[in-house]
C-alpha cells in the first residue's frame, strides 16, 4: 500500500489506533529471539532464580510485568510491586495489577515445588498496599512487600507445571465453526483448588449473545474515552528495536505497522476521534473478539481485599494452564470489569448478569475479578516478550 492510499484508508490522526486494530493484540509473531527467550526455559541453576525465570512468564495486564523481587535473605523470596508499572486509567485501584501478582506467585510456588521446595507464602507481611495507586509510590506503599515466601525442603509437584512454558493468551478471533463443549468448561474449572475464588462459565447458546454484547459495548467505552485509549497506545512497542529495548507492553512486529512507523505515520500522542478510521479499526478488533467468543468463564471472590485479588490471580493462571493442557483458548476481556467512571454501567451490568447481584459497593461485597472468552484459535498462539530476570531484582 503506498503512502497516499494508506492515508486515505486510515486517516492521518488515527494511525496508532489502527495499529491496535491490526496488530497490537493480534497474534504477532517473529519477535526478536532475545525478547522471547524466557519461553525456552531457564538456564538458571540457583533454585530461587530458576523459579523466578518461570514466574516471569505469568499472564499480567498489558504485559507490564509489574513484579520486583528481593533475594537478599537466605531461603526467602520477597515479592514487591513496581509502582511505575500500573494502569491508572483503566485499573485505578490496582486490582488487575494485583491479580497479575497472584499469577506470578502461583508460578513461583509451583516452580519451587518442582525443585523440591515447599513455600510458606505470607501475604502483605507489612500490611496491604493502600487503596489509591498514587500512594503505592510513597514510603507508605512501595516498600510494603506483596509477599514474603519462605522456602523449606519438600513441596508437592503439580502436573500443571508441565504447561507453564506452553501457556499463551490468544488475542485473536476464535474459529466460529468450532464450538466449545460444556465438558470443556468442567475440565477447566477442575484445575482450580477449593478456596475462596468462585468460578463459573457458560457455552449456552441462549446466553452467549448477551455476553458477547457486554464485551463489545464495554470495549466501545474504553476506546471512545481518550485517556483510556491512550493508555494502551502508549504501551505499543513497534518493531524489533522497540520490542528489544522494552520487552514488555503491547508488542507489534507486522511489516505494515513497522512501515507506517518508519515513515512517521505512527502518531502515539493522541487517541483517535470516535468514528475515525483508526477508531473503526480498533473497534473491529473488539467486535471480532467478542463475536467469536464461543463461551465464557468468570472468576469472583466473596470480597475484594488485596489478598482476594491475589487469590483470583492464582486461580486464573491455574485455569489458563488447564486450558493449555486441553488445547482451549482463554482470553480475558476485562473492559466491563474496569473501574473508571465511564465504565460504571457495564461494571454494574457484568455483576448483574454474571453474579445476579449489584456491583460491589464495599470491599466486603462479592466482586468479579476475571471475565474471559473461550474458543479455539485457527493458528498456534505466539509467545509474548519478557524482560531479563535481572530487571526484576531489587535489594531490600
Ligand atoms: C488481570 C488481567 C487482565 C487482563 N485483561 C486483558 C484484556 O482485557 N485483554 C487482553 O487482550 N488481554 C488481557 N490480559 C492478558 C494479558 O494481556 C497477557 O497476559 C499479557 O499480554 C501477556 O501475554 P501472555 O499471557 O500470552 O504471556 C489480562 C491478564 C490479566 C492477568
Amino acid at each position: 500500500m503506498n503512502r497516499r492510499l494508506f492515508i486515505r484508508v486510515v486517516g492521518q490522526s488515527s494511525i496508532a489506533a489502527a495499529t491496535l486494530g491490526v496488530g497490537a493484540c493480534a497474534a504477532t509473531s517473529g519477535f526478536p529471539a532475545a525478547a522471547i527467550e524466557a519461553w525456552q526455559g531457564p538456564s538458571e541453576t540457583e533454585p530461587r532464580r530458576r523459579a523466578l525465570a518461570y514466574a516471569i512468564t505469568a499472564p499480567n495486564p498489558h504485559n507490564l510485568q509489574p513484579w520486583l523481587v528481593s533475594l537478599s535473605e537466605t531461603d526467602v523470596i520477597t515479592v514487591l510491586t513496581d509502582p511505575e508499572r500500573v494502569l491508572p486509567e483503566t485499573d485505578p485501584f490496582g486490582r488487575q495489577i494485583l491479580i497479575g501478582h497472584g499469577t506470578f506467585l502461583e508460578l513461583l510456588v509451583m516452580s519451587l515445588a518442582e525443585q523440591g521446595f515447599s513455600s510458606n507464602v505470607a501475604l502483605w507481611p507489612q500490611g496491604e498496599l493502600p487503596p489509591k495507586l498514587g500512594n503505592w509510590r510513597n514510603a507508605a506503599g512501595s516498600q510494603r512487600p506483596v509477599a514474603r515466601i519462605t522456602l523449606a525442603p519438600g513441596g508437592q509437584k503439580d502436573p500443571l507445571f508441565a504447561h507453564i512454558l506452553k501457556r499463551h493468551t490468544p488475542k485473536t478471533d476464535y474459529d466460529p465453526a468450532r464450538p466449545v463443549s460444556a465438558g470443556s468448561i468442567e475440565k477447566l474449572l477442575s484445575g482450580l483448588r477449593a478456596g475462596s475464588v468462585a468460578a463459573a462459565g457458560t457455552v449456552d447458546a441462549g446466553r452467549l449473545p448477551a455476553l458477547r454484547d457486554l464485551c463489545e459495548q464495554s470495549a466501545v467505552v474504553e476506546i471512545s474515552t481518550p485517556r483510556t485509549m491512550l493508555e494502551s497506545i502508549k504501551l505499543l512497542r513497534v518493531g524489533p528495536d522497540e520490542i528489544l529495548a522494552s520487552r514488555d507492553g503491547i508488542a507489534v512486529n507486522s511489516t505494515f505497522v513497522r512501515a507506517m512507523s518508519a515513515i512517521g505515520l505512527l502518531d502515539r500522542s493522541t487517541a483517535p476521534a470516535v468514528g475515525s478510521a483508526g477508531y473503526k479499526n480498533a473497534l473491529a478488533r473488539f467486535e471480532g473478539h467478542s463475536r467469536t467468543a464461543m463461551g465464557f468463564v468468570w472468576l469472583s471472590t466473596l470480597g475484594n481485599s488485596r489478598s482476594q485479588q491475589i487469590e483470583a490471580g492464582r486461580a486464573y493462571v491455574r485455569m489458563q494452564r488447564r486450558a493449555t493442557e486441553i488445547g482451549l483458548g482463554v482470553h480475558p476481556m476485562s473492559q466491563a470489569l474496569q473501574e473508571f467512571t465511564e465504565m460504571k454501567p457495564f461494571y454494574e451490568q457484568a455483576h448483574q448478569v454474571l453474579l445476579g447481584k449489584p456491583a460491589p459497593r464495599t470491599s466486603a461485597d462479592e466482586t468479579l475479578q476475571m471475565f474471559c472468552r473461550l474458543g479455539y484459535t485457527p493458528e498456534a498462539v505466539p509467545a509474548t516478550p519478557r524482560r531479563a530476570i535481572e530487571k526484576f531484582m531489587v535489594s531490600i
